[in-house]
Formats: C-alpha cells, sequence, structure tokens
C-alpha cells in the first residue's frame, strides 16, 4: 500500500490549469525529488498533498484514506508535514516555541502537553543544529536559519511524509551537504517519506533522492529513477536547457 496517491488530480486558478491530471505514489520511507521550471506546480501540488489547496478533480490518499477535502489542520495529525517556500514563522514566538508548535499539533496527537511539547523542541534542535539560537525570536533568524527551524518544526510533528518546498535554497553547499545527509539519515531511521523541492540546487537532488518527478505546465513529465531522469533528453530540453552538459 503506498503512504500517498494521488489519483489523476487538477487544480485550476481561473482559466490557468496549475496541476492537470497528476498521477503520483510514493511509498513510506522514499526519497523523492520535485523539480520543474517556475510556475510548473510544485507548490501547488504540495499544496494540494496538505490540504491548502483542494483539487476540482481527482482524488488525495493518504493510507488507504480518502483526504481529498481534508483541512491542513486535520492532515497534520495523520503524519503530513510540509515546510515553506517563504518561510512562516511565529516571529514573536521563540525558536523553541516553534518548534514545539510542530509537536503539539502533529502525529503525537492532544496527548502532548505543553512541558512535553517542549522537550520533543529542545531534542529536534540539537538534532538541526539550531541550539545557540533556542531562545531567540524567530523572527530575527536569517533566512537560512528560519528555513532550519522550519524542517525541525516539520520534525517535532513526527511527521510519516514531509514536503519540502525549496528548504535548501539560499543555504552554502557545505550546508546543503550537511542537510541532506542529516535528512536521508531520518527517512531512513524514521522511516518518513520526503517529497523534496530542490530547484536550482540539482546537487542536492542528485545525492538524496530515490526517484525525480518533473513537471513542466502542471503535468508530470517524468517519473523516473534518479539517474535516468536527469538524463531524460525531455528533462534536458525543459528543464536543464538544451546545451546542458552534466
Ligand atoms: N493562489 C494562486 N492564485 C492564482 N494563481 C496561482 C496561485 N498559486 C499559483 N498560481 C499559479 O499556478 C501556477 C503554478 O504555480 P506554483 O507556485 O505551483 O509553481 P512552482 O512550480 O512552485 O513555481 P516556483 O518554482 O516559482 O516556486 C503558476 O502559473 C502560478 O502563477
Ligand atoms: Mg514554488
Amino acid at each position: 500500500m503506498p503512504l500517498l496517491k494521488l489519483e489523476n488530480v487538477t487544480k485550476r486558478f481561473g482559466g490557468l490549469i496549475a496541476v492537470n491530471r497528476v498521477n503520483l505514489e510514493i511509498k513510506a520511507g522514499q526519497f523523492i525529488g520535485i523539480v520543474g521550471p517556475n510556475g510548473s506546480g510544485k507548490t501547488t501540488l504540495f499544496n494540494i498533498v496538505n490540504g491548502v489547496f483542494f483539487p476540482e478533480e481527482g482524488k488525495v490518499i493518504f493510507e488507504d484514506q480518502n483526504i481529498t477535502i481534508l483541512p491542513p489542520y486535520k492532515r497534520a495529525p495523520l503524519g503530513i508535514a510540509r515546510t515553506f517556500q517563504i518561510p512562516r514563522p511565529f516571529c514573536g514566538a521563540t525558536v523553541r516555541e516553534n518548534i514545539a508548535v510542530g509537536a503539539m499539533f502533529g502525529t503525537h496527537g492532544r496527548y502532548v502537553n505543553v512541558d512535553e511539547s517542549l522537550e520533543i523542541a529542545d531534542n529536534t534542535i540539537k538534532r538541526v543544529g539550531l541550539r545557540k539560537h533556542r531562545d531567540k525570536p524567530a523572527g530575527i533568524l536569517t533566512p537560512v536559519e528560519k528555513k532550519l527551524m522550519e524542517i525541525a518544526r516539520a520534525l517535532a510533528m513526527k511527521p510519516k511524509l514531509l514536503l519540502m518546498d525549496e528548504a535548501m535554497a539560499g543555504m552554502h553547499p557545505n550546508d546543503i551537504d550537511r542537510m541532506v545527509d542529516f535528512i536521508k539519515k531520518i527517512a531512513t531511521e524514521e522511516k518518513i517519506a520526503i517529497v523534496a523541492m530542490v530547484e536550482h540546487i540539482m546537487r542536492a537532488l542528485l545525492g538524496m533522492a530515490e526517484k525525480i518527478i518533473v513537471l513542466h505546465h502542471g503535468a508530470k513529465l517524468v517519473d523516473a529513477p534518479t539517474k535516468e531522469a536527469l538524463e531524460d533528453p525531455k528533462v534536458v530540453e525543459v528543464y536543464l536547457g538544451k546545451n546542458t552538459k552534466k
């Protein structure tokens, strides 16, 4: 049984088809990269999976449950976590408190009290390396630190599926390598399926993804093992540019 299944999902904004009849299967613990030019529908697809948007057509199935029209706050406790392309911290709250919110609204359910959620936050903070920022208001973090905090907040949910929308954009290549290793480790150890949008950072994709999905004008152009996908002439033309040599 796949963890997540999209069946023929279509999302329109007026006359624009942002996501066009996408079929997709993700297994538990699988590491998948999503790429595609600007405006190809990557963020919209994430929004459909976590419930920000409901598709006009098609179904979203999570662990055999039809969640197509379930709101985000009801998907989070099922184990669907995400980071945002543009980070969305609670700016006035501390880094620790921001991450504790993840613990409170994740798969731990309503049985986690404030102290327990802060303890989960502390553990997660150590793991992502934000210890020295723990008690700072989240609003003063750098963009990269905010991205890290978003990853920590998502992990504190103890998710089964983690959607990362440009989570590594703007990071130094060394930090990306560290982040990729870290994420890969938790994906394996905690069996979290990860769908990562890592546009413009092909090196991260190459190192981490089991398979790659390429979107183009909202439709799935390629869905193949990483190496195969990156060598596909359609991908080279649409995404990397005609003369790109890998
Ligand atoms: N809320 C919205 N209202 C109207 N149009 C939207 C909305 N969100 C996205 N779109 C449009 O849908 C299409 C897909 O956008 P989306 O943000 O999903 O692309 P993307 O692949 O994430 O792009 P990027 O690489 O720039 O992040 C674009 O044409 C975009 O303008
Ligand atoms: Mg986007």
